[in-house]
């Protein structure tokens, strides 16, 4: 259960998701990646500000001065690297926040992702505390409204009265120490931020911290683009603490609390943010709680009948990932497809997923997204071994059968008859399949249809679908003789002993394993 607006923003993300899935592909999906974009960007704003603090001079006199020289002097390399460390900067504002909606619209913030949720709003402070920190440094007219607004604002927290104002922020009061003083915090804050970046990923099994190479040279491209069309440009000359700045122009990403200072009591803007972060931290625990269980549950994974024990609200994808299994994924986020898997016991709640990956006819085959679903009681899946990483997919063999016999079951229904080279005879489980190899590689999969005792062919029904591939080439073309390459057997939908009387219902080619599992059972 969701609140309206959380719903509304979910749904407005999956059709924005959709659009760029279309355009970019679901690899290449910036929203897939938000998360691992803002440790790049983070990592070009480190980049960028060591290259600026080579030239920067820590002094009173000699700060503005020295950025003033590296924009203009150097203009093609320290004032474009000073403007990409501001639109990075204000790019990592944007990516954080868009990962942070996210998020909560997908009410992915509850549980066990508390950790990861609590850490990020510590993130929000310290991204926002060094961004408005570097506004500081160039100290020209902005930073001096910048130093100023956030000193007496800071003043106004009990213990310090004045105490910042008077000892830095009066024309004979302001020396090179004010300079440690921010370049020690202009340090120390990234640092920070690198240390809760680290943390905030600790209990995210196999978070991707790197976006795609495509995706990442694409925004390094825009920022240097937009440095070059927009360069950043130090405002109204040198600061001058006896004169008031005026006629700013503000950077409403990092600074847009900043004329709040002035227009309202500086206790009704701790108020504010406060309440905000208040409200941010509590929001794990706000109402509506996810319905039902707390307790999470037994997952049995197949190939190998891995048992992983899921936390609540834990996807089968992120379960499986923290047991170490190699499992098949891509995008994270329900747009891919990559991680289908099949139900075989048990109820899943399938999650929000792009429609076009999961159909309707997947989900009543009993296939589900890994990386959306959460079960609802035990659950026992199967992954498909094909799609499985490293070595398992390898170990599955490959076989050439010669056609013996097409023969038209009903107007849309074949059955073929396959035999292997030399009378060799395939091993299989009743209720398991074959993949039938396509020339570009993809497959086609198909259950037995005969039961395993009676192996000298393999018997396997074919269903037309409307412009398949394979299904248009054997009902048009396959004949007796034509070879047909394979791999398998797959799949763990076999019979298992149970007290209990067992009903098979099927429709359609769905007949051919419960054929191979009834024969094989009466044998
Ligand atoms: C410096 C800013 C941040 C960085 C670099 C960052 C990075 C990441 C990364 C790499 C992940 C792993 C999975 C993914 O990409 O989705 C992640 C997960 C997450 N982040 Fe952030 N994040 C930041 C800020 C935030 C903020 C402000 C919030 C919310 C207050 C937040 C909430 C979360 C949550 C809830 C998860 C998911 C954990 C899960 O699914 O188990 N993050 N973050
Ligand atoms: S990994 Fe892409 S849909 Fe699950």
């Amino acid at each position: 259960m969701t609140l309206g607006p959380q719903k509304l923003l979910r749904a407005g993300f999956m059709r924005v998701e959709a659009v760029f899935n279309r355009a970019f592909g679901d690899k290449l999906n910036p929203f897939y990646h938000l998360g691992a974009l803002s440790f790049y960007l983070f990592w070009l704003i480190a980049g960028t500000g060591l290259y600026l603090y080579v030239f920067f001079d820590t002094s009173v006199d000699g700060a503005y001065r020295s950025v003033e020289l590296l924009t203009h002097k150097q203009w093609y390399a320290g004032g474009v690297i000073r403007s990409v460390h501001r639109y990075a900067s204000d790019a990592m504002v944007v990516t954080m926040f868009i990962h942070l909606a996210r998020y909560w619209a997908f009410d992915r913030l509850r549980g066990f992702r508390a950790f990861s949720w609590i850490t990020g709003v510590v993130l929000l402070w310290l991204v926002f505390a060094a961004g408005a920190n570097g506004y500081m440094l160039p100290w020209d007219r902005l930073a001096q409204f910048v130093t100023q607004a956030s000193f007496e604002w800071l003043d106004s927290l009990p213990g310090l009265g004045g105490t910042l104002v008077r000892n830095f922020m009066y024309d004979h009061s302001v020396s090179d120490r004010l300079f440690s003083l921010l370049v020690f915090v202009h340090i120390g804050l990234p640092l920070a931020t690198l240390l809760f970046m680290w943390v905030h990923v600790q209990r995210v099994p196999k978070a991707s911290t790197q976006p795609p190479l495509p995706i990442a040279i694409s925004v390094a491209v825009m920022l240097v683009l937009l440095a070059l069309v927009q360069p950043v440009l130090s405002q109204g000359g040198p600061a001058q603490l006896a004169v008031a700045p005026t006629g700013l122009s503000l950077d409403w990403f990092l600074l847009a609390l900043y004329p709040l200072v002035y227009a309202w009591q500086t206790v009704a803007v701790w108020a504010l943010v406060l309440g905000l972060s208040m409200l941010l931290t509590i929001a794990p625990w706000l109402p509506p709680r996810r319905r039902g269980d707390i307790a999470g549950h037994q997952l049995t994974m197949h190939p190998g009948a891995v048992a992983v024990a899921a936390r609540s609200g834990e996807t089968l994808l992120e379960a499986g990932l923290r047991a170490e299994l190699a499992l098949p994924y891509e995008c994270r986020a329900g747009g891919c497809g990559v991680c289908v898997c099949t139900v075989l016991n048990g109820r899943v709640d399938h999650g929000n997923y792009q429609p076009a990956v999961l159909t309707d006819a997947m989900r009543a085959a009993g296939q589900t997204l890994m990386c959306c679903a959460t079960a609802l009681e035990d659950v026992e899946l199967e992954v498909d071994v094909a799609a499985l990483k490293g070595s398992d997919a390898t170990a599955t063999q490959r076989y050439r059968g010669i056609v013996e016999r097409v023969e038209r079951l009903a107007e849309d229904v074949l059955r073929l008859s396959i035999v292997l080279d030399a009378g060799e005879r395939l091993d299989f489980v009743a209720g398991q399949y074959i993949n039938i190899l396509l020339d570009d590689g993809a497959t086609r999969a198909y259950s037995f249809a005969n039961p395993p005792h009676e192996n000298a062919a393999i018997e396997l029904h074919v269903r037309r679908v409307p412009d398949g591939r394979f299904t248009t080439y054997a009902f048009e073309k396959l004949r007796a003789g034509d070879t047909i390459e394979f791999s398998g057997p797959f799949g763990r939908f076999t019979l298992r002993d149970s007290a209990r009387p067992i009903l098979f219902v099927a429709g359609a080619t769905g007949f051919a394993p419960i054929k191979s599992i009834v024969e094989d059972a009466f044998a």
